[in-house]
């Protein structure tokens, strides 16, 4: 007897599959005749592992147009926005925005998200909020939460002690923001003090690093350097690392094999790299995305993240990683099939293997988390962003939606119509 049986399925891989659930964990996988206390017709549904977001900014989450509109559009003036805000807002009302959000991602599918937490103010609030949020949303969704010197680690006289206090309130991972301290060797020297304070607190470390569109800007070089200095690998993310769209071939071509050496993890955010960068060229414009294809053929792990929904940085935004896959898709040009359905493995199971997520997926033994799409496989769903039917997680049942179908009434041709093949 199954707590859940979500029948017929179709997989990421797919075959199809009945999977049954019992106690918060994935019980059997195949063709299943047991009872259940409750099933989920799934047939002709594709059937995945939950989505995964590894980058974004809770602290911050529909704040958009507090105190005002980020009226240039760039990044540098949403931070300064966002340092305005962050001095009035209340720990309150930041919960209460994190929690709404929270609710989006779950109806979507969202069920781990690692959020960076701005702890340059010296009254810490943010941590203080995002860790009361982590809290109360544990029981369906799991929050990772990065200490991220927004304003630099060096660049304010409390940046690095903000940082040390917040791991030890309970934050999960050192941040960082090299691009950003005053010079390139303050930066550089960022990156070694912040390597050492993840190896030695035995944490995972994730860096917004050459999030610019300066060509010079070289920080990966020297955080892979430290990655493998300290023997951190898959424990290290780089996020966003736009300058490599910038840099010069030859260049890259010796930085690609250092970062693949290194064992450190990408991290783009196509929605907002494609908005924020380039917006000091004329034309041609850059587009401001790193180097996907071109790491994943170096066996680099690269997944998708969000980074903004309604905020300083971002007028828009759903909680849908698919969004965010389909955009990455256009930008990056991944548009083989084989390419369309690594998207699709970028938002599960790459950004899964970034966060460190374990029991992660559809195997016997798995933490029973998932979510039934209308749409028939991975590529279907990231052309449609299809409704999320049902959205499983530890077990639980947590969101449920009807079909959609829209009926036409033409003249000669009374049909009903749906975007499926
Ligand atoms: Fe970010």
């Amino acid at each position: 007897m199954f707590d859940l049986l979500v029948k017929g399925g179709t997989l990421p891989d797919g075959t199809i599959s009945d999977i049954g659930i019992k106690g918060g964990r994935i019980s059997a996988v195949g063709r299943l005749d047991a009872a259940a206390v409750k099933v989920i017709d799934a047939t002709g549904d594709l059937v995945s592992p939950p989505f995964v977001d590894p980058h974004f900014h809770m602290d911050a989450v529909l704040s958009y147009g507090l105190p005002r509109i980020n009226a240039s559009g760039t990044l540098l003036a949403g931070i300064g926005l966002w340092g305005e805000l962050r001095e009035t807002a209340t720990v309150d009302e930041m919960v209460d925005r994190a929690l709404r959000y929270c609710d989006w991602a779950v109806s979507m599918g969202l069920l781990a998200i690692r959020t960076h937490v701005d702890t340059t103010p010296d009254h810490l609030r943010g941590v203080e909020a995002m860790l009361e949020v982590k809290r109360r949303v544990a029981p369906y969704l799991d929050l990772q939460l990065v200490a991220f010197p927004q304003d630099g680690l060096y660049r304010t006289p409390t940046g690095r002690q903000n940082v040390v206090r917040a791991l030890d309130m309970g934050v999960d991972v050192v941040g960082g923001i090299p691009h950003f301290e005053r010079t390139m060797e303050e930066g550089a020297e960022s990156l070694r003090d912040l390597a050492r304070m993840a190896a030695e607190r035995g944490l995972m470390w994730d860096v917004h690093c050459d999030e610019t569109d300066d060509p010079m800007s070289r920080h990966v070089e020297t955080m892979a350097r430290e990655v493998t200095r300290h023997g951190l690998g898959g424990r290290a993310a780089g996020s966003h690392l736009t300058s490599m769209h910038s840099m010069d071939n030859y260049y890259v071509s010796k930085l690609l094999p250092l970062i693949a050496e290194s064992g450190m993890t990408a991290i783009p955010n196509p929605l907002i790299n494609i908005t924020l960068q380039g917006r000091h060229d004329s034309y041609p414009k850059r587009r401001g995305l790193t180097r996907v294809k071109e790491m994943q053929a170096m066996g680099i792990t690269v997944g998708w993240g969000q980074d903004c929904v309604l905020d300083p940085w971002y007028s828009l935004g759903t909680a849908d990683m698919l969004d965010v896959a389909f955009m990455g898709l256009h930008v990056a040009q991944m548009t083989h099939p084989a390419e369309m359905a690594r998207c699709f493995t970028m938002v599960t199971e790459c950004n899964a293997a970034i966060m460190g997520l374990q029991n992660y997926g559809l195997n016997v033994g798995d933490q029973a988390s998932l979510v039934v799409l209308d749409a028939s496989n991975p590529i279907e769903a990231l052309r449609l962003r299809p409704d999320r039917l049902a959205v499983v997680s530890k077990g639980r049942v947590v969101a449920e939606r009807h079909r959609n179908d829209c009926r036409l009434d033409l003249a000669s041709r009374p049909q009903s119509v749906r975007r499926r093949l």
